[in-house]
Parts: C-alpha cells; sequence; structure tokens
C-alpha cells in the first residue's frame, strides 16, 4: 500500500474478544464504508495482479468476495467464487480442511474456471492459513494453475504463510500482535 498505508489501517477496527474470549477481530466494515480506503485497497490488490500476469480473480466467502469481485472488475477479468459448502448447485469441485473445532469445505462451480487459467486468490486475513491453503488446492484440483495469494492482513503471528511455502504471498498490511478472525 502507498502513503494512505495508515489511513488504511485505522480503518480496520480491532474488536477483543471476538467472535471468542482471547481473539483480537479485525473489523473491516469501517474500510469498506470509507470510499477513499475501498478504492486505496482495492487499487494496490490491482497492482499486484498486473505483476502477477493474471487470467481470473477468485476470492473465498465472505470477505474475500468484498476485495475480489471489484479487483476482477478493475481488471477487466472475471470472478470465481470460491463458497462455503452447501451454497452451489451441483455439480462442484470441494476440498475439506481442518478448523480449530471441526472441519470445513470449500466449493467451486464445476466447468466456470478455464483450465490452465492463472488465478489470484484474494482473502480479507491471512491467519492460520487453512482457508487459503485449501482455496489453493481447490484452483490446482480445478486445473488452473495458482498464479498468486493476497490479502490485505496478514497476522504473522499465526504463521499462515507456513501453509503457503513455495507460493507468491503478497500482503497489504501486516499485523505483527498476536490475534485472530
Ligand atoms: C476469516 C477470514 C479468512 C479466514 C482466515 O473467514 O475472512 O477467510 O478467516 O483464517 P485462516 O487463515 O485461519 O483460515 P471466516 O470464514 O471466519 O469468515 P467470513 O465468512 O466472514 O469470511
Ligand atoms: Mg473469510
Amino acid at each position: 500500500l502507498p502513503e494512505r498505508a495508515t489511513r488504511v489501517r485505522e480503518l480496520i477496527a480491532d474488536v477483543p474478544d471476538f467472535p471468542s474470549p482471547g481473539i483480537l477481530f479485525k473489523d473491516i466494515t469501517p474500510l469498506l464504508a470509507d470510499a477513499e480506503g475501498l478504492a486505496d485497497v482495492v487499487e494496490a490488490f490491482t497492482r499486484l495482479a498486473l505483476a502477477d500476469g493474471v487470467d481470473v480473480v477468485a476470492g473465498m466467502e465472505a470477505r474475500g468476495f468484498l476485495f475480489g469481485a471489484p479487483v476482477a472488475h478493475a481488471l477487466g477479468l472475471g470472478f470465481l467464487p470460491l463458497r462455503k459448502a452447501g451454497k452451489l448447485p451441483p455439480p462442484t469441485e470441494s476440498v475439506s480442511y481442518d478448523l480449530e473445532y471441526g472441519s470445513a469445505a470449500i466449493e467451486l462451480r464445476s466447468g466456470t474456471l478455464t483450465p490452465g487459467a492463472r488465478v489470484l486468490i484474494i482473502d480479507d486475513v491471512l491467519a492460520t492459513g487453512g482457508t487459503a491453503a485449501a482455496a489453493a488446492q481447490l484452483v490446482e484440483q480445478c486445473g488452473g494453475v495458482v498464479a498468486g495469494l493476497a490479502f490485505l492482513l496478514e497476522l504473522d503471528a499465526l504463521h499462515g504463510r507456513e501453509r503457503l511455502t513455495g507460493r507468491n504471498v503478497d500482503t497489504l498490511l501486516r499485523v505483527s500482535t498476536p490475534s485472530g478472525g
């Protein structure tokens, strides 16, 4: 992010003990509500995408949609929603991943990803990296090439980057205090 990074950072609110005790939630709703802040973030993502040589943008439900779709539009590209299990009609491709309690799955509608396409995967937060690793696996399972993964915020303390070793990972802002969400 350019010179306005400080302003963008201030538009992300810290909410202690949400959604559970001990978690410091990063609330992006003030940023989304701010015209300049939203534009700055979309523009910063767009520059990364151009550098990576991208054919299509993908984003994870739900907050990955909020940045992924505007970035795709700004680049003149299509958007692939990677949805939580059970939201898309069949046929779908699916990847399961572990959560702190239990497991989850993300899905892509079969036939929407052109085999060989270079995909930029976008989400708001890189925390443990479980969601992002599953998204990358899903893109590859569908015949795509992961050109890169880009996040608004990286929570260093949770070491999500280690789950993405060998991949092209970019983050616009980093947070070095322990947190979650
Ligand atoms: C949040 C966040 C990331 C993910 C990061 O999504 O938006 O997608 O967690 O965590 P991880 O790196 O540990 O996997 P979540 O599914 O909680 O909520 P959302 O539907 O609001 O995006
Ligand atoms: Mg999410």
